[in-house]
Formats: C-alpha cells, structure tokens, sequence
C-alpha cells in the first residue's frame, strides 16, 4: 500500500474533511473574514493547510504540531498571495507584461519562489491569468493583459519560475493558477458579478491560458468567484470536473477563492452550508478556503445523502499528492530559513532591471525626454511622488524599502534644484496646497507631474465607474498646463487611465504602473536617458470609458466605421480608435520595418512557415525594438478577427544597425475553432502582419495561401 493509501485507511471522516480544509492565520487580511485556525484543531487533524502565515520560524512552529502532535502526523502546507515577488516586490503583473520578455518573468517568479519558499511556504496564489479587457475592474493590474496569446505565455514563465525544476525542491513553491474562468469579464467591469460570455469567447479568450498552465503542468487551480451565465465557478460542475479536469486533463488540487464556498448561498444556488459544501465538493472543488464550509457542511451533507463519501476521500488524496510533491512528507522543514532567503538585495537589483523594463513612454513631444543638461530646476508635484509603489499585492514587501519617485530622481538628478509640492491628495477634495505647487512650477524649467492611483485605487474589489485622474488630481494637471512649461506626467496605475486631455497637452506622458520597490529608481532610469525606454502596452489604452471594451482582436464590422457614411458602426460623440493601440510605447530611439516575408506563398496543413522582417534602428541611439507577429483570416466559415496575435520578439540594436528577425509558425498557428468549436484549418489566404504595435496604418503585411 502506498504512504497516501495508507493514510486514507487511516482517516476518520473529520480527519479528511481537515485536509480540506484551509484557514487565514491573518497575518496579511486579504477578504472580509478571518477564521483562524487554533493549534488544537491542527492537532486534531482538523486543518490541512494555511493561508496568511509566514516565516520559517512560525512556519515551523506550526508544521511541528501537525507532524509530532496530530494523529496521523501529516504535514501541514502554508499558502500566501505572491503576486509580484515577496519580500522584493517586483512590478504588478501587468506592468511586467509590458517589457513583453517570457525569461524575465520567469526570472521574477524565480525569485519570489526562493523568497517565499525562504519564508516557509509552499503554495502560492498565482499566476492570475485572467484575460481582460476591462480596465473598470480594478483586477487588470494582477493579469497580462488583454490577449490571450501574451497571458498564455506568462502563464508558462511563471510556472517554470515558480516550480523550478524540482517542486519538491526547498526553494520552490506551487503556483495555483487563478480565477477560472471568465473571471476578467465581470458585468460593467465590477468586481464579483456574473460574467456571460458566448461558449466561443470562452474557448478562444478565456481558456487558452489555462490550457497552456495544464500543459505546463500547475499543480493547483482556483475558480472565479463570480458566476458564469448562472453558474458560480465554484460549484461549475462541467467546467470543474468536465472541461478542466476531464477534457485538459487537470489532475492537480482545486482550491476554491477565498470563502466562496460558503457565498454559494449569496449567490442563491444553495439553502445553507450543507448544501452549498455538497455543491462544491461535486463541482470538484477540493479545498475550501477560509469559509470553513466543509468542516460545517460536509458531515450533514452526508447524512442528507447529498454527498458520498468516496467524493471526499477523492479530494483528500489530491491533496495528499500534492503535499507529497512538494515533498512534504519526506522533510515537513525543507521550506524555510531564519530570517528569509537569503540575497534580497541582488534580488532588487532585477527588481530594478524590470521595474524599468516595464515603463512605457506614452508620448514624448520634441523629444523633451531625457532630460537635458540644460534643464537645472526641476518641480516635482503631484500626490504620487512620495508614495511607495509596491502596488495591491505587495506580498510580503517593506514599504519602508521603498523608492518613491521623489528619492529616485533626487539621487540620479542630484546636481540639479529639485523643488516640491504635493498640490493636492490623490482622492478627496482638498485643493488647499494647489496655488503654492503652482507658484513653485513658475521658476522651475521643467514640471514632472507624479499623478495616478494609489494601491488602494486598483487590484481587488478596485472597480471604477471612471478610471479617470481620480480626486481633484485634474485640476492640479490642468493648472501646471496652463503655464506652458515643459511638463512630463508620470502615470502611476494599475489600470489605463482615460486622460486625452493630459496625454495630448502634456510635452511627455509615460506609465509607470506600480513598479514595486525598485519604482523611484526605474523611473529615473528612464527620464534621465540611463535606460532608454522599452516597455509596450499589452492592453489596448482607451479614450474614454464608453469605448470599453476595446482590444485589438476585434470582429470586423458588415459597416465597418467611415466617417461619412452614417450608417456605420462608430460612435457619434467619440472616436472608435484607442488613445494607444496595444503594443504602444516609444523609446529615445526609433524603428522601421520593412520588407516582411513569409514563405512558402502557398501552404501545405503539415507545413512550416518562415517569417522574416527586417527592422534598422533608424534613431542615433541605441535600443530596443519590439515586433509583434499577427495573422488574419480574411474569409473563413466564422468571422475572424481583424488581427490575431501569433508571436512576438525583442531585439537590440545599435544605432543605425538593421538586422533581420525571424519566426517559424506552423500550418497549425492558423486554425481556428469552426462552427462547432473545434479546431479546424481552411484554405485559403491569410494575411501575415508585422509591427511595433497593432496601430493598423503601421503595420507591414504578407499574403500566404493555405492549400489543402
Ligand atoms: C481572493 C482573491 O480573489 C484571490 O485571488 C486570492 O488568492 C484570495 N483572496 C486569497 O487571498
């Protein structure tokens, strides 16, 4: 008999339902109950795993009960939300989406894996792979973005980053891959309602990254919280155990959201906590986090004959393998290390190297940045600048590590008169400081202006109805432009913020995000031209609220938008185009593209294509070019969209130099799912498409034909 078959022969009912069972020991409060859980229920065997607890020496404390104090002495695993890094916070994850570099968040993951495997846990909360195109909902800023493609990628880099090469290594952790599915589709962008979305989107936007987490192997998923067309995910019974389990072939843990076991009765899908415990453990759900819904359900659930036992003893073995992966069983202390892992401050230094990498200059009029030798005082106003951007999920991050903005220019500009003032808070209605900043900016040659959200403004249940400047923050902008000065806004946000009015009158506008510790240093990195500017948006940026959602991967029209021609689909009071398309961002150098090829011109279904394109840096500086691979379909039995995201690569050139990229796609990379939503490939032409963004006046085409 194997360790776990053993254990199962072992096990009373309440000793089972305990290794389903996962508390918040609440040293971080991320939902709106804490049940802790007390050393005599882990001695009882009452509880199987932790969420909220962390520190080698806490850790252990707590793993010593449960394997030399608990009757069956099975060891205990401690889960925290490891978003973007642990103790280095890195940039949230759509900033790092925008450097568009797959070794880098692996890189990032890697090291926030030895962080927190250093803090003694095993299991953390990610990677969020919730496609969105939504920037009302406050959880773009956890994800990659917009495409499907983009988040699919990430989602493979930071499970290699995450599990390393041995999950049961001491310095690895388990990702859990989140929200499945359709999470990033929540009604009018706010947070917890019910996502509708057709069967197709459902395959071709919101599946994929969780297919390509199955195939890479995650070993744990969550489920939404939200409700799918009626259904809450967690007691989405086809899509748990059929789709995820039965079609990917997901055979890892299920560990439902925070409590949303027990909300199955808000959601109006079960009369009380038996049948709401019964739901889920059907659904497939293995582990119930926080609600404590099990423990109070399940044996009642029983008893009414909604549950059979075998379902439980399923979900226990499950975990038990997990427990057994993570090597667990074999040394219950492998994870953990007094005082943290040791080489937090190289970590920072990759910190750095990303946070840069992520900033995206939206504008630059005249090339005002980087600034110039001539440039002596230098007025920094704006809520933002003295605040730490570890962003909503600083994990187990330090804000007093923390570079601000301020600091971050202070000791790169140090031979310059930076003056400073607040003007105004980021919310709230105090305009009392807004006539001193404005007084300051008259003698300053330059004006930066640190404006945007606070943490607090966006992540989870950070829904906005106007993802506006929130606050007074317009005024205190509007004014600084009113003198007619240089003036660079630096954006800080989880989300696009929809300010034409500041992007277009500004002299340079770029998006810092929230940076994580490293922000203040990046930033200057980038205004004072030590970094040249690489960083490209992966969500399309609208103008104004009503255009959401807008991405790239549209349909196209029967009425394609003319602007003479009324009866088109466009809007009669604003644009239908983007502020920045996707891929968007400048440097202080520029690119071209030309002469892209893609061979063979007619296409066998079991063959290869070759893409090539050149690209000079046609600038007189050094840089980075991104390039972005798409494909379209222009007639096929379902309409396809305009653009479809297929690659995308980086390349460093010297200024002046011009070198050729390259890709293979396979005949494979233009199918597409058919009427019946299974994949298919038809013949015909199909449009290849390369460019530094999905801007469709500039990008560069091919025509291939596929022969069958
Ligand atoms: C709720 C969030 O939806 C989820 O992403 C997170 O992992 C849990 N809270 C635990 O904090």
């Amino acid at each position: 008999m194997s360790r776990i078959d053993e254990l199962l022969a072992a096990m009373t009912l309440d000793e089972k339902i305990g290794q389903l069972t996962m508390v918040n020991a609440g040293m971080a409060v991320t939902g709106p109950v804490v049940t802790g859980g007390g050393t005599e229920a882990v001695r009882r065997g009452r509880i199987g795993s932790f969420l909220n607890l962390w520190g080698a020496e806490t850790v252990h404390v707590t793993q010593r009960i449960a394997v030399e104090e608990s009757r069956l002495r099975i060891p205990l695993f401690f889960a925290f939300d490891v978003i973007h890094g642990h103790r280095t916070t890195f940039p949230i994850p759509l900033a790092e989406a925008a450097a568009f570099d797959p070794d880098l968040w692996e890189e990032t993951a890697r090291a926030a894996a030895i962080e927190a495997a250093g803090d003694g846990l095993s299991i953390v909360f990610s990677p969020m792979i919730d496609v969105t195109r939504d920037p009302r909902w406050g959880r773009i800023a956890e994800g990659a973005g917009e495409d499907p493609w983009v988040t699919a990628r990430l989602a493979e880099a930071k499970l290699r980053g995450l599990h390393g090469a041995d999950l049961s290594a001491g310095d690895t952790v388990a990702a859990v891959a989140k929200h499945f599915c359709a999470y990033g589709a929540p009604t009018a962008g706010r947070e917890y309602t019910s996502a509708d979305v057709s069967e197709r989107a459902l395959h071709e936007v919101y599946l994929p990254p969780f297919a390509a987490a199955v195939a890479a192997g995650v070993v744990a998923i969550m489920p939404a919280f939200n409700d799918l067309a009626g259904v809450p995910m967690t007691a989405n019974a086809p899509l748990l155990r059929g789709l995820l389990r039965q079609e990917l072939g997901f055979d890892g843990v299920i560990i439902s959201d925070y409590n949303a076991v027990a909300e199955l009765i808000n959601h109006g899908v079960a009369g009380d906590v038996a049948e709401a415990a019964a739901l889920a453990i059907k659904a497939g759900v293995d582990i119930d986090m926080v609600a404590r819904a099990y423990e109070r359900g399940l044996p009642s659930a029983i008893e009414r004959g909604l549950v059979e036992v075998t379902l439980i003893e399923e979900a226990v073995r499950r975990v038990l393998v997990l427990k057994e992966r993570l090597g667990l069983f074999d040394d219950p202390y492998r994870r953990g290390i007094a005082g943290g892992a040791p080489g937090h401050e190289q970590r920072r230094v990759l910190g750095r190297e990303i946070a840069r990498r992520a900033i995206v200059l939206l504008t630059n009029a005249h090339d005002l940045l980087p600034i110039a030798e001539e440039i002596r005082r230098i007025a920094v106003v704006g809520p933002l600048a003295e605040a730490n951007m570890l962003g909503p999920w600083a994990g187990a991050g330090r804000a007093e590590e923390a570079v601000t903005i301020l600091e971050g220019l202070r000791s790169a500009l140090a031979n310059r008169d930076i003056v400073r003032a607040e003007g105004v808070s980021a919310g709230g209605d105090d305009v009392s400081g807004l006539a001193a900043a404005i007084d300051l900016c008259r003698s300053a040659d330059l004006i930066i202006l640190a404006v945007g959200e606070t943490a607090a403004m966006s992540g989870e249940a950070a829904s906005r109805a106007d993802p506006g400047l929130p606050g007074r923050q317009r005024e205190l902008c509007e004014a600084v432009l009113a003198l007619s000065k240089p003036t660079v806004a630096i954006l800080s946000c989880g989300r696009p913020l929809m300010v034409p009015w500041l992007t277009d009158r500004a002299s340079a506008v770029l998006v810092s995000w929230f940076l994580g510790l490293e922000a203040g240093h990046a930033i200057a990195d980038v205004v004072t031209g030590r970094f040249n500017p690489t960083g490209r948006l992966p969500v399309t940026w609208p103008r104004h609220v009503g255009q959401v959602p807008i991405y790239f991967a549209r349909r196209p029209s029967g009425r394609p938008a003319a602007p003479t021609d009324h009866y088109t689909s466009k809007y009669i009071d604003e644009s239908v185009t983007p502020l920045f398309p996707f891929g968007h961002g400048l440097s202080y150098t520029r690119f071209t593209l030309a002469n892209l090829r893609a061979e063979p011109a007619a296409l066998r279904p079991d063959g290869k294509l070759d893409i090539a394109v050149e690209v000079t840096n046609a600038g007189a500086r050094d840089g980075q070019a991104t390039v972005f691979l798409f494909i379209r379909d222009p007639v096929a039995s379902v309409a396809r969209p305009v653009l479809e995201l297929r690659s995308f690569a980086r390349i460093r050139l010297a200024a002046g130099a011009c070198e050729t990229m390259r890709w293979v796609l396979a005949a494979s990379d233009l199918a597409f799912l058919g009427p019946d939503l299974k994949p298919r490939l038809e013949p015909g032409e199909f449009d290849i498409f390369a460019g530094e963004s999905a801007d469709p006046d500039r990008l560069i085409s091919a025509k291939i034909r596929l022969t069958i």
